[in-house]
C-alpha cells in the first residue's frame, strides 16, 4: 500500500553570535562555573542582540533549511511555528516569517508547546501532510528566552539561550516502512495540572505583562526524564522498533543530567545521545532541531539514519518523534 510520509529534505538552525559563559552570568547573580556545569552541563548560552526578534532568528534559520531543500520561500505551503516568545501577542511570528520568505498563498500558525514545541509543531505539520492537505513545509523552533528571563534569579536565567532551528519537509510516497526515509511517527502528550510548576509570570489576559520564566526545577527535574523515557518506549513500541535499531536519541536539551537519567531509563548508552546543551543551554522549542541541525551539519547525523526524539516541557507537555532522516 502506498502512503504519503514527510521527508525531511533540509535543516537549518541559527545561534546569534553573541555568547555568554558561566563566568559572565556569575557576575550578574551569585553563582559559578562550577555549579552551572555540575547540576546542568551548560558551559554557555547564545543571546540575541538588542532588535533582533523570534522571527528575525527564524528566518535566518528558514533560509538555510531551505538553501540545503533547493526550495523557494514562494513554494511552501505550510508554516508551523513553535514559539514561547513571540514578536507580538499577535499575530503569530509565523506571519512575520512567512512574509520575509516570499510566501504568499498557504497558511502559518505559531503553537505554544514551550520545550516539547518543535515536537507539536512537526506533528501538526506531518499530519496535515499524511492528508494530502500541503506539499511543502516549514517547522520552525525558535525561542528569545533572553526577553522573558529574570536576569536577578540565579534559580533560572543560568539555564536559558536563544537560537533557532527548523525543517523542510515534502510529502513523498512510500510503502511505509521502517526503511522509508521520512517522518515515521509522533506522539504529543500535555497535563495541564502541572502548568504552575513552570510557566510565566504573565500574560495579556491576566495582568497585561509579558512576564518573566519561573520554575520549580527540582519537579521538572523529576518529571523530565521519566516522560521523556516512557514516551520514546511507547513511539518505539508502537511502530515496532527496539532501542537498538535506533541510531540518534535526539532529546530536549535541558540538563545533561536529564539527558543521562533519560538514556539510562532506556538502556542506551550516551555515546548515542545527541547533547547540545553544554554549547546552546535549554533554547526551549529551538532545542531538538537545533540538536538535529547543528548534528547533521557537523556530520555526526548522517542522512538514513534512524533518530529518535523526545521532549518535555512547560504545561507539562511532552512527546517524541520516530524519523528516518
Ligand atoms: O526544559 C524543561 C524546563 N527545565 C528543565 O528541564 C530544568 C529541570 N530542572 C533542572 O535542571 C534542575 O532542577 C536545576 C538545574 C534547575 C537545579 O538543579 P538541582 O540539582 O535540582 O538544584 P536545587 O534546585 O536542588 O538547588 C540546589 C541549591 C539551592 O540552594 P539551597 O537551597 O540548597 O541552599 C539553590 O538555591 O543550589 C542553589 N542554586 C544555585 N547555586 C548557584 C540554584 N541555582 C543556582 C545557581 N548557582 N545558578
Amino acid at each position: 500500500m502506498t502512503i504519503l510520509r514527510s521527508r525531511i529534505i533540509g535543516l537549518g538552525s541559527f545561534l546569534p553570535e553573541r555568547v555568554s559563559t558561566n563566568d559572565d552570568m556569575a557576575k550578574i547573580v551569585e553563582t559559578s562555573d562550577e555549579w552551572i556545569v555540575t547540576r546542568t552541563g551548560i558551559r554557555q548560552r547564545h543571546f540575541a542582540a538588542e532588535g533582533v526578534s523570534s522571527s528575525d532568528m527564524a528566518v535566518k534559520a528558514a533560509e538555510e533549511a531551505l538553501k540545503a531543500a533547493g526550495v523557494k520561500g514562494e513554494d511552501l505551503d505550510l508554516i508551523v511555528l513553535a514559539t514561547v516568545t513571540p514578536d507580538k501577542t499577535f499575530p503569530a511570528t509565523a506571519v512575520y516569517v512567512q512574509a520575509a520568505l516570499g510566501m504568499t498563498h498557504g497558511c502559518a500558525f505559531d503553537v505554544v508547546a514551550a520545550c516539547s514545541g518543535f515536537l507539536y509543531a512537526l506533528r501538526a505539520a506531518d499530519n496535515m501532510i499524511r492528508l494530502g492537505q500541503v506539499k511543502t513545509a516549514l517547522v520552525i523552533g525558535v525561542e528569545t528566552l533572553s526577553r522573558i528571563t529574570d536576569f536577578t534569579d540565579r534559580n533560572t536565567c543560568v539555564l536559558f539561550g536563544d537560537g533557532a532551528g527548523c525543517a523542510v519537509l515534502r510529502a513523498e510516497e512510500c510503502d511505509g516502512s521502517l526503511a522509508d526515509r521520512g517522518v515515521i511517527d509522533t506522539l504529543i502528550y500535555s497535563d495541564g495540572r502541572y502548568a504552575p510548576e513552570l510557566c510565566s509570570t504573565g500574560g495579556p489576559s491576566t495582568n497585561h505583562e509579558v512576564g518573566y520564566i519561573t520554575m520549580n526545577g527540582r519537579e521538572v527535574f523529576r518529571h523530565a526524564a521519566v516522560n521523556m523515557a516512557d514516551v520514546s518506549e511507547e513511539i518505539l513500541a508502537k511502530n515496532g522498533v527496539s532501542m537498538e535499531q535506533v541510531d540518534w536519541l535526539v532529546p530536549h536539551q535541558a540538563n545533561i543530567r536529564i539527558l543521562e537519567a533519560t538514556a539510562k531509563r532506556l538502556g542506551i548508552p550516551m555515546e548515542k545521545v545527541i547533547s547540545t546543551v553544554g554549547d546552546h543551554a535549554n533554547t526551549s522549542a529551538a532545542s531538538i532541531p537545533l540538536a538535529l541541525a547543528e548534528s547533521y551539519k557537523s556530520g555526526k547525523i548522517k542522512e538514513g539514519q534512524l533518530l529518535l526524539l523526545p521532549g518535555m516541557g512547560a504545561g507539562f507537555t511532552w512527546g517524541a518523534g520516530l524519523i528516518r532522516l
